[in-house]
């Protein structure tokens, strides 16, 4: 593990090189009846066994990507939140409403999720709308977290400014302190959940020679098309 610092004298510039093969299982060849959320199930429970094994860390982390709308052109920006629950109604992840990402969602609701998980040398993306979640399922699962979450959650203005850590820790101390007499910290106003529908789901298993597998699956009146796509 590096220290923080950088070190300039070998930076690793040159990645043509690095290279390695990828394997994995064929991806099916008929795909009629394909029902992508069954095949995400499927894949979700291979990574939480990868988990188990030790080969994997945080199998629930996806890469969620938003549009942000003021910058000319408009540009996609991506980062890392946590799958919280999913089923066929959609995928949910909880977060400060009031962050870069809430207000990139609010301006267009269109979003990527992207799953990958090295061990298994699977990525799944999901593309769709996000939709805030309910007033009181957000409350129900902030009920949930555990106490130094709740109250961090108070503290935090996510994606604002700071000054330093300690300027942050005083706020979070003032939050310990509000609330240190209250048993249920209840949950910022600020702080939400949205669920993405799905319209689109592809599917990659990585395989020899860069010939890897896709199968792409896409909502269109009600029903799913399934494709396979070329690597
Ligand atoms: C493994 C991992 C899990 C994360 N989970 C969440 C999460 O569930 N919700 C969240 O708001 N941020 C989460 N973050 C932090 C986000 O990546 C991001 O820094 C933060 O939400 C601010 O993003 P924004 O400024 O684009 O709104 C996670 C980061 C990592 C690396």
């Amino acid at each position: 593990m590096s220290d923080h610092a950088p070190n300039p004298s070998t930076p690793r510039t040159d990645l043509r090189a690095e290279r390695m093969d990828y394997s994995g299982a064929l991806l099916p060849d008929d795909l009629a009846g394909f029902d992508p959320f069954a095949f995400f199930a499927a894949w979700l429970e291979d990574a939480f066994d990868e988990q188990t094994a030790g080969r994997l860390a945080e199998p629930a982390a996806m890469v969620m990507s938003s549009i942000d709308t003021s910058h000319e052109p408009a540009r996609a920006t991506a980062r890392v939140v946590l799958l919280k629950e999913w089923d066929r109604d959609g995928f949910v992840f909880y977060t400060h409403t009031d962050s870069a990402k809430g207000d990139q969602i609010g301006d267009n609701p269109g979003v990527g999720l992207l799953f990958w998980w090295p061990s298994l040398m699977r990525q799944i993306r999901i593309e769709g709308v996000a939709q805030p979640v309910s007033r009181a399922e957000v409350e129900e699962y902030f009920g949930q977290r555990p106490r130094g979450s709740q109250v961090g959650a108070w503290a935090s203005h996510q994606s604002r400014p700071r000054d330093s850590r300690a300027g942050f820790e005083a706020e979070l101390h003032e939050a310990e302190a509000r609330f240190a007499d209250v048993e249920q910290v209840p949950c910022p106003p600020q702080w939400g959940g949205y669920r993405v529908v799905p319209d689109l789901f592809e599917f990659w298993q990585g395989q020899p020679s860069r010939l890897h597998e896709r199968v792409q699956a896409v909502l269109g009146e009600g029903s799913w098309t399934t494709t396979r796509l070329d690597p």
